[in-house]
């Protein structure tokens, strides 16, 4: 994977008076099927989510609340995204380490997968995610 394939979706939102809406339809605004739903919150300040890779899983990251940091690193260059908006979200490719940072107060990390949960599929330590991306290469 690249970072370049990285990239912050802005979202439909439809307006209301009595409140915004924003869809997010699999294969159409976002580019996988949605296969699993996952959501973080109670985050206690200071702390770092993710700190791995996913060997095939696709993910698609909302601040549905508060804001976050997710840097990505593709084991030659690091981008910062800075999540705010609850109609933002960020496209995240296969083969991306990841690190969530500065989760604001009351914030809440939704994350959309492309596949059910799979152990097998994480590369949790940094210098083995050099290694598979070299042998990749
Ligand atoms: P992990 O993916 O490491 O969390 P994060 O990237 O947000 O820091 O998962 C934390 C724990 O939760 C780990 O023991 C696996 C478990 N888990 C599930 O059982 N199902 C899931 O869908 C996810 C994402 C995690």
């Amino acid at each position: 994977m690249s970072i370049e394939q990285a990239r912050v979706v802005n979202l439909r939102r439809i307006s209301d008076p009595k409140g915004n809406l924003t869809p997010i339809e699999g294969g159409q605004d976002i580019p996988f099927e949605i296969r699993r739903v996952y959501y973080t919150y109670d985050i206690p300040g200071g702390e770092t989510r993710g700190g791995h890779a996913h060997m095939r899983l696709e993910q698609f990251i909302v601040a549905v609340s508060g804001s976050f940091d997710v840097v990505l690193d593709d084991g030659k260059a690091r981008a910062s995204f800075f999540l705010n908006r609850s109609y933002y979200g960020l496209y995240v490719p296969p083969m991306a380490w990841r690190e969530l940072t500065n989760f604001s107060s009351g914030s809440v990390c939704l994350v959309l997968a492309s596949d059910h949960y799979d152990e097998a599929d994480y590369i949790r330590d940094y210098d083995e995610f050099l290694g598979v991306i070299g042998s990749q290469r």
